[in-house]
Formats: C-alpha cells, structure tokens, sequence
C-alpha cells in the first residue's frame, strides 16, 4: 500500500516578485525619468543578487517546495492494559457540561499504521501529544498532534496537527502549523475520518489523509 505520493510545486522568487508588485519606479519623487528608470535597474540588481546568492535562496532553489499526501490509520487505545491514550483531567463533578466532557485532558502516544488492523499492518510512525475537550454544546476536541514518522526517509521527522475536531462530523479538517527534518517549513491540513469507534471503551480508528507543503 502506497501511503504517500507527492507533488513539486514550482517556487517563485519572492524578492522579485514583491519587487515588481510593490516597487513602482515613477512613483519615485523628484529626479528625471531616466533616473527613475536606472535606479529601478540597481534595485532591480541588487534584489536579483540577494535573492540568488543568500543561502536561505539557494535552499529554496535547490529543494524545490513539495506538497506531500500521506494517509494512514491512527488508533487511539483507552481500553485493556496497555492503552495509548490516558485521560489525565477532567472538570469537577456535578457541572452541566459534564455530558460533552467538557475539560477533560486525554495524553496520547497512537500508532499509525498503514493498514486498519493494528495487527496485521506496519507502524510507520505515532501521533504524540493530547485533546482536550473544548466546546460545551458538542464534543469538540482541540488536538494538539506530533506526528513522528519512522519510515525511510522521513524517520525521526515530524510534523505537527493543531485544530479542531467535532468528532462525531464525518469529516473534520485541521490545520498542519509546523515541522522538523524532512518537513521543515511544514504546513498544510489533514482530513480526519472516523473508520471504527466503540462507544463503550472510547477506543476509536481514525483514517488520516494528510496535505503537508515543505522542503
Ligand atoms: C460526569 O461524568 C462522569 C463520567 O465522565 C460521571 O461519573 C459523573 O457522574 C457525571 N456527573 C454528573 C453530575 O453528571
Ligand atoms: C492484537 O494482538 C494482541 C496480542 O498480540 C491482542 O491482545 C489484541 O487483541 C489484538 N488486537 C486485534 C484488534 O486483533
Ligand atoms: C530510524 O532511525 C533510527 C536512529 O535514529 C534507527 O535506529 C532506525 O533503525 C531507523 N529506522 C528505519 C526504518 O530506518
């Protein structure tokens, strides 16, 4: 199973681009138009050279910008004797939004796995870190995900998941705010998809389809 495909997206020089977008020469006060026109020549140089010689410019030149699809299947254990999501804290008792388990805190350390059977498929990574229940009325989480792969390439790198997650919505979308090694400069979104969740336990299988842009 082919758990991540990927796209070059061609990139821009942004110097220059925020040069001609921004820099009008003939607003420039004073001065003959044939200086206007110079001045905007050496600016032009200038920029051209710093955009192409600094190596935060040669980075982006050499590594162009990906955008990476990564799916895969996170499974989130609260039940037996080695869960990987522990409930940590919850609001007192005897508060009306206890139904939503508003302010309750779970720490999670959840495999992902390329396959829906933890057992018979490969751990490419885990998502660590935790959610906590953030909204009243409905149960809305508020992740907060490190996800570490350990497969080829992007072993040891990670990237990370903050949003908001309405779990009982079929799809829920959130943010990809950062990242590290491999997905330096990350950012993106994931689309979460409940795939088996038992209402008993609260032990849960969520497909992840993960749109990350990096180096
Ligand atoms: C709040 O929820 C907990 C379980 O999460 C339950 O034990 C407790 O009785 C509830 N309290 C109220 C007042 O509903
Ligand atoms: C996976 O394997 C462990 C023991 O190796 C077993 O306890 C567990 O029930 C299995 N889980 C599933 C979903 O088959
Ligand atoms: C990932 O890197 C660690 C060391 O950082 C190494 O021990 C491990 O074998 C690597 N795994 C793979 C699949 O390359």
């Amino acid at each position: 199973m082919n758990w991540c495909t990927h796209t070059n997206i061609i990139s821009s020089n942004q110097p220059l681009r925020y040069l001609f977008v921004h820099f009008n020469p003939f607003s420039i006060p004073g001065s003959a138009p044939m200086a206007k026109v110079l001045l905007f020549f050496f600016v032009f140089l200038f920029v051209l050279n710093v955009s192409t010689t600094t190596p935060l410019a040669s980075a982006a030149r050499l590594r162009r910008e990906k955008l990476s699809h990564f799916q895969f299947y996170w499974h989130d254990i609260l039940s037996g004797r080695s869960p990987t999501a522990v409930p940590v804290a919850r609001a007192p008792p005897g508060l009306s939004s206890n139904a939503t388990g508003f302010g309750q805190v779970t720490m999670i350390d959840d495999p992902l796995t390329l396959g829906p059977t933890i057992n018979s498929s490969s751990v490419v990574g885990r998502a660590q870190g935790f959610y906590a229940c953030a909204a009243l009325d409905t149960v809305g989480l508020m992740m907060v995900m490190n996800f570490v792969f350990h497969e080829g390439r992007y072993n040891g790198s990670t990237f990370t998941v903050m949003g908001r997650n309405e779990v009982f919505k079929k799809v829920r979308e959130m943010p990809v705010v950062g990242g590290s090694g491999a997905f330096r400069f990350a950012r993106g979104y994931v689309e979460a998809r409940t795939h088996w969740f038992d209402l008993n336990t609260g032990d849960a299988i969520v497909h992840y389809d993960c749109f990350v842009m990096h180096y």
